[in-house]
């Protein structure tokens, strides 16, 4: 695997300005200022319970923020749903891994691709012409190297192929802007090598925004970092930067990394 750095540029995808969550009196998100480049990798570090997943959420339209603004491309999409925010090229995989295990790989995949092509509620009208949906579903497969467990059901495959599937899932809306929330946690050592290797080739093209708690993985993807620390980020940088941060040092990375 090459180890390639992404190509980013300085041009914004995504831009957070001063934003809020509160649960009713919990204040968890508390005014987030961040960025996105295009096409660079930047991941999203912090304690358990930073709020990590809560800022992909309103990122993502699954929860709206309480005050605050979103941008993609430069729109609005504070408020959106999720949907529409989708439609617009935003895509991403959760913390619990999000597939039909009821389905096979090829199933799941194509389902991605269908709703892609708003054909999801017309399946049964659809499919037996849906030669193209075919096509990019078998494509699909070959990219998140499934192609052997095509006819698998999603829930038997390995907890890894589950998220490789998971990322697959995500793809199929071809997405710009690819939001990743742990894909490897609960990943031995080789799963999580192969992992990271899918994730650098599926990214290429795209804008990934990454949490991890895993700061090998981190520090190796990663063309900036940001802190997030009881919901404000209290530093953002390249790794180099991040890892010799006194304060990210003192508050988060003193004992996780000694590089
Ligand atoms: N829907 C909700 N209602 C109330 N509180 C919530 C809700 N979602 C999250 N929280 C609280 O927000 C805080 C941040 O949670 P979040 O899941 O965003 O943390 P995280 O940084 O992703 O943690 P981890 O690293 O463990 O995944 C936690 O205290 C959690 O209990
Ligand atoms: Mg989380």
């Amino acid at each position: 695997m090459i180890n390639a750095t992404s190509s980013a540029s300085d041009k914004a995808v995504l831009t957070l300005h001063d934003v809020h969550k509160s649960f009713g009196e919990a204040h968890i998100i508390r005014g987030v200022d961040l960025e996105l480049r295009q096409g660079e990798r930047h991941a999203v570090i912090g304690p358990n319970g930073a709020g990590k997943s809560t800022l992909f959420h309103l990122i993502s339209g699954q929860f709206r923020p309480s005050s605050g603004e979103i941008f993609l491309h430069g729109d609005p999409i504070h408020g959106l749903e999720a949907r529409a925010i989708n439609r617009l090229g935003m895509a991403r995989s959760f913390q619990i891994t999000n597939i039909f295990p009821g389905l096979s790989v090829f199933e799941n995949l194509r389902f991605g691709i269908m709703r892609r092509h708003g054909l999801e509620y017309n399946f049964w009208k659809r499919i037996s012409g849906a030669y193209k949906v075919t096509q990019e579903t078998e494509e699909l497969l070959e990219r998140v190297r499934l192609t052997r467990c095509r006819d698998t059901l999603g829930g038997e495959l390995s907890y890894s192929e589950q998220r490789s599937l998971e990322i697959g899932m995500s793809l199929a809306s071809d997405p710009q802007v690819l939001l990743l929330d742990e894909p490897m946690a609960g990943m031995s050592r080789e799963e999580t090598e192969y992992t990271v290797g899918l994730i650098r080739e599926l990214s290429q093209g795209r804008s990934l925004m990454l949490v991890e708690h895993d700061m090998e993985v981190v520090f190796s993807l990663s063309d900036r970092i940001s802190v997030l620390v009881y919901g404000k980020i209290i530093a953002t940088g390249t790794p180099d930067e991040i890892r010799n941060n006194a304060q990210v040092q003192e508050a988060y990375l003193g004992t996780e990394v000694k590089a």
